[in-house]
């Protein structure tokens, strides 16, 4: 788990080193940016040395040897964003968009997991514009944790921010999260059919999107497990299955349903639709026009639904005109829960890139649209709404 650890200017940012320390200690790799004012209260040099990485500031981010913005590069590093502590200044500033330095730009377009642990003087706790901005950053989606009553920098009350302990236990219990105790299937990446010893159909499907839903649930503390086509690479994940063929896949899913009990499945994987005989010899090269015969392959989903027709299923739909449309047919007669409608008509997007662009359609036809962001994004947020349709 990577942590982007952002420090604001308050006498609390002393606390900061021993909360990068704690983080390390379980097992997080932490990246700290910092606020100009924060470094009047807690030195660069402490911070980088119980890091173990460099610091960022706007000096490193407005400098004019960097070649891609340190905001966009930390964001596709990091999968949490803690502020701590949160000055006032930043709480009211990201309340409103305001984005005038490294930390608030980051805060703004930071699209994955945000947790905000303000410290302040009670006064300034209490005052209506704090309020205003802590109830409206959780009304986003902002975790924002409330600060203790105790000693302050000058006499007591309500302001003081938790201890380093307490704020890496609350990290470490939120991202355990909401999945956790849950088994999930996720399957991912293009089955093989072949035609002979050395040739085989498949498609372009890199597995990636899948593998980036399995990666986010296992983040969130789901049990998974990650049925893969050929060629679908990852290392963390413990649980998994290589399948080749979309008769293996069917097969390997069914077997896996029985015996892992999951609550949902993720069918990210696009099997392929039609199979040829398989031949055992080579094909020579001697005719001029050769023709194969393809059998139509069973629908795995269709196939998985008649037999469990309680188990939640999300599927793709990888669509290359009328996206929507065709999903919502797909979602209709395949009798899921939710589908995931792609473009695979654009090259930016889809097939092998690393970013996507989707749109989550419910059996109850609610809709949520997420913008071109990357595939590990677009996980994220896919595996929050099913999250909230299927258990809240
Ligand atoms: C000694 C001192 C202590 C401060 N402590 C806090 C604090 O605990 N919380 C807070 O919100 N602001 C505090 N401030 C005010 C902030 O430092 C100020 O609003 C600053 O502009 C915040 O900048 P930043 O949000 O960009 O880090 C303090 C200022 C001083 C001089």
């Amino acid at each position: 788990m990577k942590v982007v650890l952002g420090v604001s200017g308050s006498i609390a940012a002393v606390k900061a080193p021993f909360i990068v320390r704690r983080l390390k200690e379980k097992g997080f790799e932490v990246k700290v940016v910092l606020s100009e004012k924060a470094k009047r209260f807690v030195t660069p040099l402490s911070l980088s040395i119980f890091s173990g990485n460099e610091i960022l500031d706007d000096d490193k981010y407005f400098s004019p040897d960097i070649t891609h913005e340190l905001h966009l590069q930390l964001e596709q590093w990091g999968d949490l964003l803690v502020v701590a502590p949160a000055s006032a200044n930043f709480l009211a500033k990201c309340s409103v968009g305001l984005a005038d330095d490294l930390l608030t730009v980051l805060a703004l377009s930071w699209n994955k997991r945000k947790i905000f642990f303000p410290a302040m003087h009670s006064s300034m706790w209490k005052a209506y514009r704090v309020r205003k901005a802590v109830a409206e950053l959780r009304e986003e989606g902002v975790i924002v944790c409330d600060p203790k009553e105790g000693a302050l920098a000058v006499g007591t009350g309500v302001g003081r921010m938790a201890e380093p302990e307490e704020i890496v236990d609350t990290i470490s219990s939120i991202c355990q999260g909401r999945w956790k105790g849950k088994r999930v299937i996720v399957t991912a990446g293009a089955t093989r059919e072949p035609i002979d010893p050395v040739r085989f159909i498949t498609n372009r499907s890199s597995g990636k999107m899948g593998l980036a839903i399995a990666e986010a649930l296992a983040l969130q503390g789901a049990e998974v497990l990650f049925i893969h086509g050929v060629g679908v690479h990852s290392n963390n994940l413990e649980n998994k299955i290589e399948v080749a063929t979309t008769k293996e896949m069917l097969s390997v899913l069914l077997n896996s349903i029985d015996k892992f009990d999951p609550s949902v499945l993720f069918m990210a994987a696009a099997p392929v639709d039609y199979a040829p005989e398989y031949r055992k010899e080579k094909i020579k090269k001697t005719q001029k026009l050769l023709t194969l015969e393809l059998t139509r392959n069973p629908d795995i989903i269709m196939e998985i639904k008649s037999r469990y027709p309680n188990l939640k299923v999300v599927g793709f739909a990888a669509e290359s005109s009328d996206i929507i449309e065709n999903a919502c047919t797909k979602l209709l007669e395949k009798g899921i829960e939710i589908i995931v409608a792609n473009d695979i008509s654009r090259k930016d997007i889809g097939f092998t890139t690393d970013y996507n662009e989707v749109t989550v359609i419910t059996e109850k036809g609610n809709r949520f649209f997420i913008p071109k962001t990357t595939k590990k994004e677009v996980a994220y947020k896919i595996v929050n709404i099913a999250f909230e349709y299927f258990f809240n």
